[in-house]
């Protein structure tokens, strides 16, 4: 069966696939997580989290080996029981600042999570708590090690935060990033 899988540019007129490198904050492109990060960990995220769809599917690949993880958060950990979501992530409200793309939005719906930090500013009380609620997952991720060459590695965007571990030791680092809609037409 073909897939119907749709590549998605997580910036306006970019390519689908990227190279992610670790940047400093000066050279980082604005509004990214590396402007704010620079080279260190990340915060938990999903990617696309400014577009009005974000990706479904998260594709990244490593040709050779790196030392730096990518941390991994999802409700479903322990595979049978997902962590309840309390009512302030569903209910808090953010604002995606995007010139006069910007909209609201929540950082779950219909079970669907979208959350960057890095992009979406808490506009009351119940926003606030949720930064706090996914500031402490990161105590609970699980680390992928890409300790082997050639390894890729399928996130479901819409389900699971991610994270780049600090890089600050290995600035060599290359992971390729493709993004994909299932179940798109082109
Ligand atoms: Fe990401």
């Amino acid at each position: 069966m073909r897939l119907k899988w749709v590549e998605v540019p997580t910036r306006r007129g970019g390519p689908a696939l990227s190279t992610l490198r670790p940047v400093g904050q000066a050279e980082a492109e604005s509004n990214s997580l590396s402007a704010r990060y620079g080279k260190d960990a990340q915060p938990l995220h999903t990617d696309g989290a400014h577009l009005p769809h974000p990706p479904d599917i998260v594709v990244l690949a490593c040709e050779t080996t790196s030392t730096t993880p990518t941390r991994l958060w999802s409700r479903n950990r322990n595979g049978l029981f997902a962590e309840r979501l309390p009512d302030f992530v569903q209910h808090g409200v953010f604002l995606i600042a995007s010139g006069k793309d910007s909209f609201f939005t929540t950082a779950t719906k219909g079970g669907h999570l979208r959350y960057d930090p890095g992009c979406m500013i808490p506009c009351d009380a119940r926003a606030r708590q949720s930064v706090r609620f996914f500031e402490e997952r990161e105590s609970a991720v699980t680390e992928h090690q890409w300790s082997e060459p050639a390894q890729v590695l399928l996130i479901d965007n819409r389900r699971v935060l991610h994270a780049r571990a600090s890089a600050a030791h290995e600035p060599e680092r290359e992971i390729q990033r493709l993004n994909f809609y299932l179940n798109r037409e082109a």
